[in-house]
C-alpha cells in the first residue's frame, strides 16, 4: 500500500470491499450462533450491497478500463467471470435461505466469502495497475455515473 497517488474512486471500491467483507463475516458469526433471522437479515443486506457494487463495475467501471487502456481486457475478462462465479453461489444462498436449509447456511456461506476475498484481492491488483490512466482525470464524471445506478435492481432476480 502507501500509494500516495491512488485514486479516490479505487479507495472508495477498495473501502467498499472490506464493508462486504466485514458484512459477511458477521452473518457468518450470527449463523454460527444459530440466530437465523439475524443471518438473513444480514445476508440481505450483504447482498444489496454486492448486488449493486458488481453492477457500479460491470455496467460503468470495468467498460471505462476497456474503452481507455485496451491492455487490460483479459483481466477484465477474468474479474468479469468471478462476478458471475460469485452470483451463482449467492443464488445457492438465496436457495439455501428459501428452503430454510439453515443447519447448511454457515458452510454455504464460506466458499461465497473465500471466492470474493480472491476476486476482491485481483480486482485491487488491476486497479492499482491502472492508477496512472488517465481516465482517473474523469473522476466527476466517473462518479456521477456511479450515483446514477441507484440501489435499485431487479436484473438478477435474488428475491427472498
Ligand atoms: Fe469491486
Ligand atoms: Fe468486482
Amino acid at each position: 500500500m502507501g500509494h500516495g497517488a491512488m485514486p479516490e474512486e479505487s479507495n472508495w471500491l477498495v473501502h467498499d470491499h472490506r464493508r462486504h467483507e466485514a458484512a459477511l463475516t458477521e452473518c457468518e458469526l450470527a449463523a454460527g450462533a444459530e440466530d437465523w433471522r439475524e443471518a438473513v437479515e444480514l445476508f440481505r443486506r450483504f447482498v444489496d450491497g454486492l448486488r449493486l457494487h458488481m453492477r457500479m463495475e460491470d455496467e460503468v467501471l470495468y467498460p471505462l478500463f476497456e474503452e481507455t487502456c485496451p491492455g487490460v481486457a483479459e483481466d477484465i475478462a477474468d474479474l468479469r467471470y468471478e462476478h458471475e462465479r460469485l452470483s451463482q453461489l449467492v443464488e445457492e444462498l438465496v436457495h439455501v435461505i428459501r428452503h430454510k436449509d439453515f443447519d447448511h447456511l454457515e458452510a454455504s456461506l464460506r466458499p461465497l466469502k473465500r471466492i470474493m476475498m480472491e476476486h476482491n484481492a485481483h480486482e485491487e491488483l488491476v486497479f492499482r495497475r491502472m492508477s496512472d490512466s488517465p481516465l482517473l482525470q474523469r473522476r466527476e464524471e466517473i462518479m456521477e455515473r456511479l450515483a446514477r445506478l441507484g440501489p435499485v435492481d431487479e436484473d438478477r432476480g435474488f428475491d427472498f
